[in-house]
């Protein structure tokens, strides 16, 4: 706690407001009575500058481009963790020991399965839907099928509804996948690890036996660790804000991932290797660099910026390095990452993306890796969605046990017309 406090002098009046401090990163000014002692809103379209609130999960320094989950660094975490590991440490808020561990997996794996109603779902949608609106529609639709935990103010029934969301993403993910090539569905494989099990639903058919590749295990295994959560960022405050009104998690769970699926956020993924695609060589990236200079031109470079990260994304470097590893370990020759390494290079050293400080994202070089997988582009960011269903059902469940929580309900300067009489359509000249 501190004594500090901060002042704001309007109109000859001083208005004194608390300043709070976390245990790292900035303190903030608590302005929640702002409108009463002053009469007026704060303004901050985008939120750049303002908290939503408490939270004990992730911390982001964008300066020294430091990422932390419950204080243990990710590159530690995408090293020697596994995605359960990391799940059961966003949820509790420690590393579980063995028998925690094993009895968290034993759980999540006794509800991979979905209702066979929810499989038939499925077959509303054209074939060729993209992934991840049958994501959106699909995870919105759990909860026409589990009414015995959406109670979410009995903490029993939000961890059984939070258990059901992770084991479940996986199933759904691959299911969307399979209905879109025609294939039939594979059912859950417990035997298997979390990572193994989806890539088996994902890849495998019923008429062979699936080895899993455990290089590409390993590789998904740090993909889906990466993704696991991030702060508030936009998907994850859509997700608070939709919980905050007590709507079911899976309602919230779904808002989320359409919410991530624009190409600014978690949609980035597909659109940065539709890019790389695009550029085709590295003789063409001069043109693109230009395009993404030129304020006339809404084209961005995708996969490149952050809003927190002014450095590098932590996520990125060992992004890229499982992208060498994983290309060189499958024996594949992708030209595309040869145009993303130049690219990041020319970039690097371009003053444009020095001085608006653009480094590689998360979504840079993921699709790389996804793609030599086999997964295709529109599969990437359902894959966001199911790794990022363990940090939004994380920060679902603080936000529901903070004290602190109110229904979100932000304000706005108004700059519309002012009152004015109703004029009949005979008179309106
Ligand atoms: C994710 O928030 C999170 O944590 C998100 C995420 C997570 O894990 O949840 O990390 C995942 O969403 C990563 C970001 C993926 N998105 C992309 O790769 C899309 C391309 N990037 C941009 O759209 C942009 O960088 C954002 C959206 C990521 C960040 O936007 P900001 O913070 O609002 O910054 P901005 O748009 O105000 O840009 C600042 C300046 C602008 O120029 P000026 O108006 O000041 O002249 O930088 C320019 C922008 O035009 N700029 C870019 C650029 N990104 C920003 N110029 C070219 N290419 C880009 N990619």
């Amino acid at each position: 706690m501190t004594d500090k406090t901060a002042t704001l002098g309007v109109d000859g009046n001083n208005h004194v407001f608390p300043i709070l401090e976390g245990s790292v990163g900035p303190e903030v000014v608590d302005i929640r009575k702002f409108y009463a002692e002053t009469g007026m809103f704060t303004y901050d379209p985008g939120f750049t500058s303002t908290g939503s609130c408490r939270s004990a999960i992730t911390y982001i320094d964008g300066e020294k481009g430091i990422l932390l989950h419950r204080g243990y660094p990710i590159d530690q975490l995408a090293e020697q963790s596994s995605f359960m590991e990391v799940a059961y440490l966003l949820l509790h808020g420690e590393l579980p020991k063995k028998d925690e561990l094993d009895k968290f997996v034993y759980t999540i794996s006794r509800h991979t399965m979905v209702h066979e109603q929810l499989a038939t779902f499925y077959r509303g949608f054209r074939r060729d839907a993209h992934p991840m609106a049958i994501m959106c529609g699909v995870v919105g639709a759990l909860s026409a099928f589990y009414h015995d935990s959406t109670d979410i103010t009995d903490p029993e029934q939000r961890m059984i509804a939070s258990h059901r969301l992770i084991a479940k993403m996986p199933t759904i993910a691959a299911m969307a996948y399979k209905y879109s090539i025609g294939q039939p569905f594979l059912y859950p494989d417990n035997s298997l690890s979390y990572t193994g099990n989806f890539l088996r639903m994902t890849f495998g058919v019923p008429a062979e036996p699936y080895r899993v590749n455990p290089i590409v295990e390993n590789a998904m295994r740090r993909i889906f660790i990466l993704h696991a959560d991030h702060e508030q960022n936009a998907s994850t405050s859509t997700v608070r804000l939709a919980g905050s009104s007590g709507a079911n998690p899976f309602a919230c769970i779904a808002s989320g991932i359409a919410c991530l699926w624009g190409p600014a956020h978690g949609g980035a993924n597909e659109a940065a290797l539709n890019m790389l695609r695009e550029i085709g060589r590295p003789e063409r990236i001069p043109e693109y660099i230009a395009r993404a200079k030129d304020k006339d031109d809404p084209f961005r470079l995708m996969g490149f910026g952050h809003r927190v990260y002014k450095n590098f994304d932590p996520r990125a470097k060992v992004m890229k390095e499982t992208a060498e590893e994983v290309l060189k370990e499958l024996g594949v020759n992708d030209p595309v990452f040869d145009v993303a390494r130049e690219l990041e290079q020319i970039a690097l050293n371009d003053e444009y993306f020095i001085e608006k400080k653009l480094y590689p994202n998360v979504d840079f070089y993921s699709g790389i890796i996804l793609s030599a997988i086999g997964f295709p582009t529109d599969m990437f960011t359902a894959l966001f969605a199911l790794a990022r269903t363990v940090g939004w059902v994380a920060q679902w469940n603080e936000m529901i046990s903070d004290p602190e929580q109110k229904i979100g309900r932000p304000r706005q300067l108004y700059v519309g017309s002012p009152q004015r009489e109703y004029v009949p359509v005979g008179q309106r000249g």
